[in-house]
């Protein structure tokens, strides 16, 4: 099914979805600690092969840059990364295709040097010069259609070819696999009406593309090969994996425990958290046999830290002993050498929340696959035309 680009527009150019991006409440205590800093690796990752001299430019088209928020992470990103502090000098293009979008963003960053914001479609423009990174974030691509995307991407490694750079594109879109949809894994495009958007009788479909590691590689690669454009790697990564946004609108799966709640209730210290709730519970759909393996997997590791937290508040719960991956083993012999000082139950109970949400936000950082089984999953791919 075609989206034509008045579709989008709809979703975006009202003043709520402008006013959803930019409210306080939606940057929780999960965007904050977990979602950006995980992003904020991920673009460090991509930008480490293409590093330039100290102090050159860094050139990078963000597509679906909405109001903003990609350019924000990389700049910080640039500015406060102990390595990458003070290394490039940013020269940023924001480009989306709803034009309140492009003009809130400008409001807001149109005066910062070298940043600019401009109204384009990616399914239809052309990019008139060549970056160091084709960035994206927050799922733009995921608006498209598999054969829009096909194209999207043509049109972005024929930049690349044109101008015989080297570079590395990030493709955002939503994961297959998360769990905040298993009614829908069997299907890879579906009607994702976008709840926190709409007002009262307000409910015009919003048809989103999902992807599997396997499928997204298959589109960037077929996309490099038509254009003949060398790929140096393929890198994939899952992002939020038991927190994505619809945990909370449990829209799509209404029997799903309230996990992105209950992790920003551990993260603030005027909460109390009902460990209990926090135990991976989720009937999976149906998938290929590598992704119920790692659910299989990822929720003993997962129930394993809740239950060792709950043990060190003398509530233990029945989950059975699984070794832990490196990354997260020592978290309750830590947690206890650090509260054994504590006597206030309140304070203790504080900071026990506190040390899980972090051991679980490294659980998921660490041991994410990069298969489609996160709210978002990033495509990295890195091209080098220059010897073409
Ligand atoms: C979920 S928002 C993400 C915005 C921003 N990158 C962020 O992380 O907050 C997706 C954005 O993609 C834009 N978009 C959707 N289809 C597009 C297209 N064909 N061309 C350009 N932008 C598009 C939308 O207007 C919207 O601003």
């Amino acid at each position: 099914m075609k989206v034509t680009p008045e579709q989008i527009k709809t979703v975006y150019d009202q003043s709520n979805a402008v006013q959803h991006y930019l409210s306080k409440s939606r940057r929780d205590g999960v965007k904050v600690d977990w979602e950006e800093p995980f992003s904020r690796s991920v673009f460090k990752q991509a930008i480490a092969p293409v590093s330039k001299n100290k102090g050159e430019k860094l050139r990078v088209v963000d597509i679906g840059a909405g109001t903003g928020d990609g350019y924000v992470l990389l700049s910080t990103l640039l500015l406060k990364d102990p390595e990458l502090s003070g290394s490039y000098e940013l020269e940023y293009l924001g480009v989306d295709i709803s034009t309140q979008m492009v003009e809130t963003a400008i409001n807001l960053y149109g005066n910062h040097s070298n940043v600019g914001f401009e109204c384009a479609d990616i399914r239809t423009s052309k990019l008139a010069r060549p970056f160091d990174l084709y960035l994206s974030c927050g799922v733009p691509y995921s608006h498209l259609t598999h054969k829009e995307l096909d194209q999207a991407l043509k049109m972005i490694v024929t930049n690349v070819c044109e101008n015989r750079s080297r570079c590395a594109v990030i493709v955002d879109v939503l994961g297959r696999y998360s769990i905040e949809w298993t009614p829908q894994w069997q299907n890879s495009r579906w009607n994702y009406s976008m709840s926190f958007f709409q007002s009262e009788g307000d409910k015009d479909p919003t048809w989103m593309s999902f992807y599997s590691h396997q499928h997204l590689q298959e589109i960037m690669q077929q996309a490099a090969n038509a254009v003949g454009c060398p790929v140096e790697k393929f890198e994939f990564f899952d992002r939020s994996i038991m927190v994505g946004r619809h945990t909370s609108t449990r829209q799509f799966n209404p029997g799903l425990p309230n996990y992105r709640d209950l992790v920003n209730s551990l993260l603030s210290p005027s909460q109390q958290t009902d460990l209990s709730q926090l135990i991976f519970q989720v009937e999976l759909g149906a998938a290929p046999e590598h992704i119920l393996d790692f659910f299989r997997k990822f929720s003993s590791w997962w129930n394993r830290l809740v239950s060792d937290a709950t043990e060190l508040l003398g509530e233990p719960l029945a989950i059975a002993t699984v070794e832990l991956p490196p990354e997260v083993q020592g978290f309750k012999a830590a947690a206890q050498k650090e509260l054994q000082q504590i006597s206030d139950k309140h304070l203790y109970r504080q900071k026990l929340e506190f040390m899980l949400a972090q051991v679980l936000r490294k659980l998921e950082a660490t041991q994410q696959p990069g298969y489609g089984v996160g709210h978002d999953l990033f495509g990295v791919m890195w091209l080098d035309a220059t010897r073409l």
